[in-house]
């Protein structure tokens, strides 16, 4: 298994896994704006599949987390903490101190699993997700990395 960075030519297969994955998907437009803007990329491949990925920007001493997805098939088994322990590690390298992420305030998995991880919670924006009715983001954040 093999953590790398992401590159143009896997963004047929993350846009994929990220439709059939997330209720609000990422765009193939999204992936590739993210890439042409110089964020950071981590994508988790086995020999044959892409298992996961993230997304995220390091601006100064500050990491936002932007997008993670562990592909459904293979959800539960350690593979989304392999991809953020390795985010976590590379925010630091680049100079972060701090990391940030707003996810929908809906998604309990994804903030028990971030609590794992000793990230905060900070705040709510209200209305800050398309949808209808719209939905409140958590802000969440670690510092310390
Ligand atoms: C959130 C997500 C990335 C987690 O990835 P995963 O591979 O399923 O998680 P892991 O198997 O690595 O679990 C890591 C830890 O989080 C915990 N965890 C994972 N899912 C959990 C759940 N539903 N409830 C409680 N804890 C959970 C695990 O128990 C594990 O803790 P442990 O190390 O103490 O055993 C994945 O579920 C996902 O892609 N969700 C859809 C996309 C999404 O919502 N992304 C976040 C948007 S902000």
């Amino acid at each position: 298994m093999d953590l790398k960075l992401a590159s143009f030519s896997d963004l047929d297969k993350i846009s994929k896994i990220e439709k059939e994955t997330n209720e609000y998907p990422w765009s193939p437009n999204n992936f590739k704006s993210s890439l042409n803007a110089g964020n950071s990329s981590i994508v988790l491949k086995d020999k044959k599949n892409i298992l996961g990925y993230a997304f995220f920007s390091v601006i100064g001493t500050d990491s936002h987390l932007l997008n993670i997805t562990v592909s459904k098939d293979f959800q539960g088994r350690g593979y989304g903490k392999k991809i953020l322990d390795k985010v976590l590690f590379q925010s630091k390298v680049l100079g972060a101190t701090v990391i940030f992420l707003e996810v929908r305030v809906s998604n309990y998995k994804a903030i028990d699993f971030y609590e794992k991880f000793g990230f905060k919670r900070d705040a709510i924006r209200y209305n800050y997700y398309d949808g209808s009715p719209r939905e409140d983001a958590l802000l969440m954040s670690r510092q310390g990395l």
